[in-house]
């Protein structure tokens, strides 16, 4: 088997993840997003982290639903993201599709480093190590106040039950992560905004930044 390079992976398609507090409205978002793309021509997938492969759907209903040490919530989330990144990202990525991914690496560095405290460089280098270097094209921040997150929120899951305190520290840790990277993130006010308001934000971002990343995008199909 081939060991990991050292080197980031170069990819010819767009990664977009998308970030935000409990029910700020990722999966909303994401769903509109895929079918404008596609109805534009784009090959177009969607994915989510824990999750994205059978494995690490597996790995999902552990963590959401189980309380556990930190660090095991912390090597099961990256244990998931490594079999994410083999069998679902880079696939996609290397097929030269638009890649949405609902939470990815900065979720790791909110949930687990700023508000569970594990320490944030650790959790860098563990991110580093699951995703082998690769980086999103454009991180989206839906922001919120996360008290009015937290009643959208339909999905239960322990990190939702942890309640407004809990999700206060999760958003610090998305402004820190987009402080030291602000360039790959764009935010959208998730509280102001409709979802079809939202996805045309996030689209017009999307076309016109993807060809100056080099993005060999593939086009399935075009409606004129
Ligand atoms: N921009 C918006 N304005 C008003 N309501 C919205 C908006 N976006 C999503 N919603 C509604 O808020 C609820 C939560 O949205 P959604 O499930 O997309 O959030 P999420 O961020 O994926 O949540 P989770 O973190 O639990 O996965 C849904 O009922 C959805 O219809
Ligand atoms: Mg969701």
């Amino acid at each position: 088997m081939k060991t990991r390079a050292a080197k980031s992976v170069r990819t010819s398609g767009y990664f977009v993840t998308f970030e935000g507090t409990e029910g700020a409205g990722k999966s909303t978002l994401i769903q509109l997003l895929e079918k404008r793309l596609t109805q534009a021509g784009f090959a177009v997938a969607v994915t989510r982290e824990p999750g994205g492969t059978p494995v690490a759907e597996q790995i999902r209903k552990v963590i959401l639903h189980q309380e556990m040490d930190p660090w095991t919530e912390l090597f099961l989330y990256e244990a998931a993201r490594a079999e994410h990144l083999t069998h679902s990202v880079l696939p996609a990525l290397h097929a030269g599709k638009i890649l949405l991914c609902d939470r990815f690496t900065d979720s790791t560095l909110a949930y687990q480093g700023q508000a569970r405290g594990l320490p944030w460089k650790v959790i860098q280098t563990l991110n580093h190590t699951a995703t082998r270097g690769l980086k999103p094209n454009l991180t989206v921040l839906l922001d919120i106040d996360p008290a009015k997150g937290l009643l959208r929120a339909k999905d239960p899951n322990r990190f939702e039950a942890e309640g407004v305190k809990f999700q206060t520290l999760v958003r610090k840790g998305f402004l820190k992560s987009r402080k030291e990277d602000p360039k790959r993130w764009m935010t959208v006010h998730a509280g102001k905004h409709s979802p079809e308001e939202l996805a045309d934000e996030v689209l017009a971002r999307i076309l016109k930044a993807a060809p100056a990343k080099n993005a060999v995008l593939r086009k399935v199909r075009s409606r004129g």
